[in-house]
């Protein structure tokens, strides 16, 4: 998808489709003025008459509108103007974007941008405007193919896309860019079926990263480096797959060498079948999605690198597959981790904090000013926030802030559960250092806990992304998420 800007007269544009905004209430603003004025009223006639809907996300394709040169104006109601916000203004973003991808059109004009250009609650600067709706137009522009035939009435992608400002927007077309790139990688590594997406698999799409920019390298480790590394947890549980584990290291220098870079951590567990304590059947196949968290962090990668952010960034993914097997590791083993810490197993499906303890233990070797990790944890994170939130665990309050903000800019929410202490007893074991369950209350905050032993003495936050990667049901597919959070955050690293 190419992005451009384009600042002439709306009304006198050669293009397949001017989106614009109208609110509920009158008068006409911004585009929307413009093209009532041109077409003598018409517009505002067919908003009183009901043809055209003012709702909030609901959109309505004109055709041939006299005194407009455009082909189609698509008109995206928006609601309230008392309650328009900067939430609100995403999601009518993102429903043109899916508008124009389900309708014949190749290229369109966004005037998005303009609507309560006005208005200061909460609504950001024309830069945030401009670089939030290309987001949302790239987001909705990927559709699933690769394993099956398209549909007879599939449209092709939106191709190019023009906004309605001059050169001075530059940026912020060239930050959507990177991070549209960045949620299509993540999208796409979401839906691979697990025979596609394997640990192998995902060590190859780092290295076609790393081959596509000058300063970024990297390093894949196997099952022999990671034996020597003494990685004893990860190995557990990549062991009982034929489809053997890989620690994948991504490095960008954006900034000299002596700068501490920014840490993130992804599980990739490419199929979790739980293990011999084995899922029931029922959505089992969903446990694709395991492997969100680095998806997500090797999106935000690519958007770091994509927009060359001057900062360091390492990503690192431990990739494995949970499976059952004569060789796989059982309930009651004792596992030495890389730390030396010893974890009594409980459960083989709590795998995700046994893979992210040992990547967690290699990652302070780079002495990160933020250490943070991405996890697909818990089903608790999805019955306490659902689809809506990822759930940010930290013991430090600085850097929960910055992730908040990120998410709140990015329109990528998250929200913070504590990590307090007074929950580390439930992890006490007979046998071992520590359990690898903390039992039915509070499970995200237990396994954050378990990832607090590993990550002592570090600036540390863990996002549990379960819910907000992945939409079960209807519509079901990954979201890509959270790489506008994370991109946001590196952003504001950068800033
Ligand atoms: N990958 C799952 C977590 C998960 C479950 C994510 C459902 C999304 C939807 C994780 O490995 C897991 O199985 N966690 C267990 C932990 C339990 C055994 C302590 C869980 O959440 O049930
Ligand atoms: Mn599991
Ligand atoms: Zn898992």
């Amino acid at each position: 998808m190419n992005f451009t800007l384009n600042s002439s007269l709306v009304t006198d544009l050669d293009t397949a489709c001017l989106v614009i905004g109208v609110f509920e209430q009158s008068p006409l603003q911004g585009s929307a003025e413009l093209i009532d004025q041109a077409s003598n009223g018409a517009l505002q006639q067919l908003i009183n008459s009901g043809d055209v809907s003012t709702d909030w996300k609901s959109s309505t394709l004109l055709h041939g509108l006299d005194g407009v040169t455009a082909k189609r104006i698509l008109v995206m109601g928006c609601g309230e103007t008392e309650k328009f916000n900067a939430v609100r203004y995403d999601s009518v973003c993102m429903s043109a974007g899916t508008f124009l991808r389900d309708h014949a059109t190749t290229s369109a004009h966004i005037c998005l941008n303009d609507i309560g250009a006005d208005r200061e609650t909460g609504l950001g600067q024309p830069h945030w405007r401009i670089r939030q709706a290309a987001v949302n137009l790239g987001r909705a522009n990927y559709r699933y193919t690769t394993t099956k035939a398209p549909k007879d009435d599939d449209n092709g992608p939106l191709i190019s896309v023009s906004f309605n400002a001059g050169e001075e927007m530059q940026a912020a077309l060239d930050e959507a860019r990177g991070i549209v790139k960045g949620y299509q990688r993540s999208k796409q590594l979401g839906n691979l079926p697990p025979n596609i997406c394997t640990p192998a698999f995902l060590a190859e799409q780092a290295i076609e990263i790393a081959d596509s920019y000058e300063n970024v390298s990297v390093e894949i480790l196997e099952t022999e480096e990671m034996t020597q590394l003494k990685m004893s947890a990860l190995l557990a549980v990549g062991r009982g797959s034929a489809n053997g584990p890989r620690l994948i290291v991504l490095k960008y220098q954006g900034k000299d060498k002596t700068s501490r870079p920014v840490v993130l951590v992804g599980k990739g567990v490419t199929f979790d079948s739980g293990g011999i304590s084995l899922k029931p059947g029922p959505n089992m196949e969903q446990m694709k999605f395991d492997m969100g968290g680095a998806a997500s962090v090797i999106g935000a990668f690519e958007a770091c690198a994509d927009m060359q952010l001057p900062i360091n960034l390492i990503c690192v993914v431990a990739a494995a597959e949970n499976m059952p097997d004569g060789n796989a590791y059982r309930p009651g083993d004792v596992l030495t981790t890389m730390s030396g810490k010893t974890v009594e197993v409980l459960n083989t499906d709590a795998e995700g904090r046994l893979v992210l303890c040992d990547a967690l233990t290699y990652s302070q070797r780079f002495n990160p000013a933020a250490l943070i990790d991405v996890a697909t944890l818990t089903g608790a994170a999805v019955v306490a926030l659902g689809h809506h939130a990822s759930a940010i665990m930290s013991k430090h309050d600085d850097l929960a802030d910055e992730l908040l903000e990120a998410g709140q800019t990015a329109i990528d929410r998250g929200w913070r559960l504590p990590v307090w202490d007074d929950y580390q007893p439930q992890l006490k074991s007979e046998f071992a250092d520590m359990k690898n369950v903390g039992g039915m209350a509070a499970g995200s905050i237990t396994a954050a806990c378990f990832l607090s032993r590993f990550t002592t003495d570090q600036r540390w936050a863990h996002i549990d992304c379960a819910g907000s990667t992945w939409i079960w049901g209807g519509d079901k597919g990954s979201t890509g998420r959270p790489v506008g959070l994370l991109a946001q955050f590196l952003i504001n690293q950068a800033g």
